[in-house]
């Protein structure tokens, strides 16, 4: 278990800048995630942290050793910086087979014959591609391939494990195992872990923190319960959670000694927001959020059914208050008929405001950036 503490790390291609001043610390042991859209810098942090990048600037330690500096001109090879690393760069060697894959790098390291084939055995199994140990790369499948990066990764149990979106190839059921043997052999080896994905709800699943960046900065840094719940801005809002947020936009109003916004169609009770010095806000709410009834219920709102769309265990709805939509989850297979008209009501609880022309979340713009969340 290692500390990972990168510190003004900044890197750019010619004349544009893709990681901006990065400061980040992965605690010993930590799950933490970075997550965010396409080409905002994740691959290059990563790449910065396994010495695969050289930074234009900043430092970069593993507890007390620097492997990068650009002050001190450190720059320690990736080979020598004891990391486990998946990479979709990082091949598995094609001219062996998948067991030689694994037994290899262990060689290297000294271990006893006897440790290595069980490290190889329990490895292979954990990524249910045991039955394929005599096999070269050639002949698996890209997902299977990947099974076997994640398998030699796991068996060597280095200090730091770097992901760079090890489970993209998968299928869906088995991503959700592969996502479930990730957390296991977390809790088992303790390896500081550092993952890249763009699947939101994998970083909510794994992380112990998540760490949202765009355009190369780190736009916030959380537990997955408070990136979910108080994202920072509507750009955090909008990219985590399946289906989508709604987000409702407004005027403040005062009705009746009650404070809501009021938006096309839609009252949001506002108390939360009423010191804000802006009059015109957007309110997000989490569709499962969305209190629901198909009785009139006193100071409830009514809305029109456009769709329910009835997944199993869930189901979306789709309903019309005026010229707004909103997305509602309903937990089982909910069968209602389209054109109906349902009652919803908003917990001021799970509602948050933004400033629109900023997109910053009035409540928990002031203490977010770089929190340490403990
Ligand atoms: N070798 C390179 N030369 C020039 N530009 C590069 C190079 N590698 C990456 N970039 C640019 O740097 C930015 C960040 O790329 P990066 O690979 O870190 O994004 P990412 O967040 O991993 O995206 P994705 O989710 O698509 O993998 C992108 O705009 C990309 O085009
Ligand atoms: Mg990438």
């Amino acid at each position: 278990m290692k500390e990972i503490r990168l510190s003004g790390i900044r890197k750019a291609y010619g004349r544009e800048t893709v990681v901006h001043d990065m400061d980040l610390v992965v605690r010993p042991g930590e799950f933490l995630t970075i997550l965010g859209p396409s080409g905002c810098g994740k691959t290059t942090t990563l790449r910065a942290i396994a010495g695969l990048e050289e930074p234009d600037d900043g430092e970069i330690r593993f507890d007390d050793q620097v492997v990068f500096s650009r002050q001190k001109g450190v720059i320690v090879p990736p080979e020598k910086r004891n990391l486990g690393l998946i990479f979709q760069s990082y091949a598995l060697w094609p001219h062996m087979t998948v067991e030689k894959n694994i037994l290899q790098p262990l060689q290297n390291k000294g271990l006893s014959r006897a440790e290595i084939d069980e490290r190889t055995t329990r490895a292979l199994d954990s990524v249910q591609m045991s039955a394929f140990r005599k096999r070269y790369p050639s002949e698996l499948s890209g997902g299977q391939q990947q099974r076997v990066a994640v398998a030699r990764m796991i068996a060597s149990q280095p200090p730091i494990l770097l992901m760079d979106e090890p489970l993209s190839n998968l299928d869906a059921k088995l991503r959700l195992e592969m996502r479930a043997e990730l957390l296991r052999l977390h809790r088992e080896l303790g390896s500081t872990t550092v993952y890249v994905t763009h699947d939101q709800a994998e970083a909510l699943t794994l992380s112990d923190t998540v760490v949202v960046m765009d355009q190369g900065s780190i736009v916030q840094i959380g537990a997955p319960y408070d990136i979910y719940h108080h994202p920072t801005n509507l750009l955090v809002a909008e990219f985590i959670g399946e289906p989508r947020i709604n987000l409702i936009e407004g005027e403040l109003t005062e009705a009746g000694g009650t404070v809501v916004l009021q938006g096309k169609g839609i009252r949001i009770p506002a108390d939360a927001a009423a010191g804000s010095a802006s009059r015109r806000l957007v309110a997000s709410v989490r569709p499962e959020s969305i209190l629901l009834s198909t009785e009139k219920r006193d100071g409830w709102q009514e809305v029109r059914l456009d769709n329910a769309q009835p997944t199993g265990s869930t189901t979306i709805l789709q309903v019309a208050a005026g010229d707004s939509r909103l997305s509602l989850v309903q937990t089982g297979f909910v069968r209602l008929e389209p054109g109906i008209a349902l009652w919803i009501d908003f917990d001021p609880a799970s509602v948050n405001f933004f400033d629109p022309a900023t997109g910053k979340n009035i409540r928990t713009s002031s203490k977010v950036a770089g929190a340490d969340v403990g």
